[in-house]
């Protein structure tokens, strides 16, 4: 096959990137991405401070480009992200406890209802536990307004989207012997043995010096497919974009029947959140890089 989307959609995966929509008057950007990505998600534009920026006053004009640029370039959409401690805008930080509560719901409510139906996967909570090696909850406003935050998200999110699939989705989880990774594995296990709606897990994957690839990967994510959800890595960079590592997270994907895609996080070095690790699979000129051929190779 000839570009990744292609190849990955010959393993019944899709392969995706992370757009913005400032770039999207970018020729060079819109036609890699447009070539080679089956899936996108929105980088910033769906996130709480850009679709909710006054409290009850909801704008999508900022997603409604990233979507609609993917819809009309045959694109399947990641919703990212309904409920998470950054990004909040000023009037969300100010609130705690209930009125923070129905404010979490009303939010969820109100962005999956204007998407409804138009969304393969939303990350309903995003990067809820801390990192180290406690396991436990990361502090936040959120967290404060109550231990059952993320069900009551999930439950929020299921009734005003049935048919997308509701992801938790978190960094730092990736390697198998991490407390993060096991705390989030008792989460799952727990919220579907209760039945609290979840259907899926997405792993950032953002790799660098402080937290390496790990072979273990692959046994992560077998073990959360074992518990009944799909599984998705979400916003893959690697520092440094080693095409060896680049391939082994694509066949650690591959090997796992419920890995339902990979998603860079953005189309060209220049573009990346992390610039500086040059991490990502295009130069800034937009010709591939050696760990492109690595990942079309391993699909
Ligand atoms: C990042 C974006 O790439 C940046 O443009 C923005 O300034 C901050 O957020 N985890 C996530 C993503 O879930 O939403 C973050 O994206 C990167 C880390």
């Amino acid at each position: 096959e000839t570009t990744l989307g292609a190849a990955a959609a010959q393993n019944g995966r899709y392969f995706g990137t992370a757009i913005a929509s400032g770039r999207l008057g970018d020729a060079t950007y819109t036609s890699i991405a447009a070539r080679e990505f089956t899936s996108v998600t929105a980088e910033n534009e769906m996130k709480i401070d850009a679709t909710e920026p006054q409290q009850g006053q909801f704008n999508f004009t900022s997603g409604d480009r990233v979507y609609n640029w993917a819809v009309q370039n045959g694109k399947q959409v990641r919703g990212h992200t309904l409920a998470w401690h950054s990004q909040q805008p000023g009037w969300m930080q100010s609130l705690s406890g209930s009125a923070l509560r129905q404010a979490m719901n009303n939010h969820i409510t109100g962005v999956m209802t204007h998407y409804k139906g138009k969304i393969a996967q939303w990350d309903v909570v995003n990067e809820a536990f801390v990192d180290g090696t406690s396991g436990a909850r990361r502090d936040s406003n959120l967290q404060r307004s109550g231990n059952d935050w993320i069900e009551v998200a999930f439950r929020t999110a299921r009734a005003a989207d049935p048919a997308a699939k509701l992801c938790y989705n978190d960094y730092n989880v990736e390697n198998w012997t991490w407390a993060k990774t096991q705390a989030m594995y008792a989460m799952v296990k727990d919220f579907k043995q209760r039945g609290v709606p979840i259907d899926c897990v997405g792993f950032q994957s953002h790799f660098n010096s402080d937290s390496p690839y790990n072979s273990n990967f692959r046994t992560t994510l077998q073990s959360f497919a074992a518990l009944g959800v799909d599984v998705a890595v979400t916003e893959l960079d690697i520092q440094g974009a080693s095409g060896t590592t680049y391939a082994n997270v694509t066949n650690d994907c591959l090997a796992v029947p419920r890995c339902l895609g990979i998603t860079v996080w953005g189309v060209r070095d220049t573009d990346s959140w992390r610039a500086e690790h040059t991490p990502l699979l295009f130069n800034g000129d937009g010709s591939k890089k050696p760990a492109y051929t690595s990942v079309l190779n391993a699909l």
